[in-house]
């Protein structure tokens, strides 16, 4: 089991390239599900869950070629072999439940082992299956599987989500794309994710409208073609890398990532006291002083503050000078980072979705353990930050959301090193 070694504090100086977004791709690459000919995705991201994602869309027949060292793939779903998700893959990651609506749109049957819960909360995935029936389909749950039919193919309906779901969102938009007649999706997510996809299904001849806004409508095609589309760059990387110069100090240039993707972030950064400009498509980070500014973040769906930089954003804070509050409205177990974080000497107090950081001046280095993606990168912030030596093991997490992240804060002057 590898971990990761870091000796701070330091500041970082140099310049860090974001990759394509692990989540756009994720709910990309099933769209190759929705036709015979080749989708090729570019700008797809080296990570373990697209390596996961690819094995799942393979075990399915789907033909998967990878080239440019991984920042091409092209997918091609000529007869598909199998309908089956395989509980084995599933369990490594949720996001295989976005293979459900796609296989069932284009073949009239899916299986699709049901994902289980992760460390940050039980995850259900019901308002996939209720879309996905107000579509026509018929699902059974079956010995830990979701068996889903539409002998008849699917029709267009109306679907009004209770509450907000970027998966749901993405299951029910590519299948909507071959059902016969209009789909209406209400209280749709409005993610960067979402209008992504809806761009790259748009190219393959699908017939959509108002993708990013509360409602999307469809109008269902008998096929769709191929395409080629680029995914776009990482706002959660980007994101957690401007953290990683608002903790470290010293100053970041971050290319071929998106402002206009992490908006209101950029102004809870500016409140804590960190200038972010961006000039010839580099984004510049840095501090205006040697101390954060205290402040309070709740987390929302897009466009409010994203959930997946909330450890990391707490991690910042716990370095600031006064005591922020911290709520996390999207998940229901989103604060695992909290103790390890306190074992490095942070003044964190947690009470069901709200925690109180209390700043203290320094954070020391210790062993600690990643529970979840973004809570292992919330550890390596700090890392950076605190006196000694911080070791993170389990970082397995890490791989599933990050490229060499030990390569690219190196490259910028941090002590970090991978130990086998
Ligand atoms: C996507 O997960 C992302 N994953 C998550 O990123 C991200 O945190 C989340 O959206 C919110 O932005 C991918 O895109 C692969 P949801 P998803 O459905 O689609 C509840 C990361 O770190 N819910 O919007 O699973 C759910 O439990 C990951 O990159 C139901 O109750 O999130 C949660 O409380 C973590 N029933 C809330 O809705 C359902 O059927 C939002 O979940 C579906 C969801």
């Amino acid at each position: 089991m590898d971990s990761i070694k870091i000796r701070g504090p330091g500041p970082l100086k140099g310049c860090i390239s974001i990759a394509g977004a692990k989540n756009a791709c994720l709910a990309l690459m099933p769209a190759a599900l929705l036709t015979d000919q080749p989708l090729t995705l570019t700008n797809t991201p080296r990570l373990s869950d697209i390596t996961t994602m690819t094995r799942l869309l393979q075990s399915v027949g789907v033909e998967v070629r990878s080239s440019q060292e991984g920042r091409v793939l092209t997918m091609r779903a000529r007869q598909l072999i199998n309908r089956q998700a395989d509980y084995n893959i599933v369990r490594k990651m949720r996001a295989s439940i976005l293979v459900l609506g796609p296989l069932l749109a284009r073949t009239g049957r899916a299986a699709v082992s049901l994902p289980g819960g992760c460390a940050i909360g039980a995850r259900p995935v019901n308002l996939h299956l209720q879309a996905l029936t107000r579509l026509g389909a018929e699902i059974q749950l079956d010995n830990g599987y979701i068996e889903a039919t539409a002998n008849s193919g699917l029709r267009g309906a109306i679907i009004e989500f209770p509450s907000v779901s970027v998966g749901a969102t993405e299951n029910v938009l590519m299948a909507a794309c071959l059902a016969a007649g209009t789909t209406e999706i209400r209280n749709a997510a409005r993610e960067p994710e979402i209008i992504d996809l809806a761009n790259c299904l748009d190219s393959m001849g699908a017939r959509i409208h108002g993708a990013g806004t509360h409602t999307i409508t469809v109008e269902g095609v008998p096929t769709l073609a191929g395409g080629t589309h680029s995914v776009i760059p990482d706002r959660i990387e980007l994101g957690t890398y401007m953290l990683a110069g608002a903790i470290a100090g010293g100053e970041l240039m971050l290319e071929g990532g998106r402002l206009d993707l992490v908006g209101k972030f950029v102004e809870k950064l500016a409140e804590a006291g960190v200038g972010v400009s961006e000039a010839e498509g580099r984004i510049h980070v840095q501090r205006n002083s040697d101390r954060l500014l205290p402040v309070n973040v709740v987390t929302e769906p897009y466009p409010g503050f994203p959930t997946d930089l909330q450890a990391q954003m707490m991690a910042a804070m716990t370095l600031a000078d006064g005591v922020s509050r911290i709520e996390e409205n999207v998940f229901e177990n989103r604060f695992m980072h909290a103790p390890e974080l306190m074992r490095m000497g942070a003044r964190i107090e947690v009470s069901g979705g709200k925690a109180k950081v209390t700043g203290v001046d320094t954070l020391r280095g210790a062993p600690v353990m990643a529970t979840d993606l973004r809570a292992s990168v919330s550890l390596i912030l700090a890392g950076l930050a605190a006196e000694g030596t911080t070791t993170v093991n389990r970082i397995y997490h890490l791989d599933r959301g990050y490229e060499q992240i030990e390569d690219k804060l190196s490259a910028c002057g941090a002590d970090i090193r991978r130990i086998a």
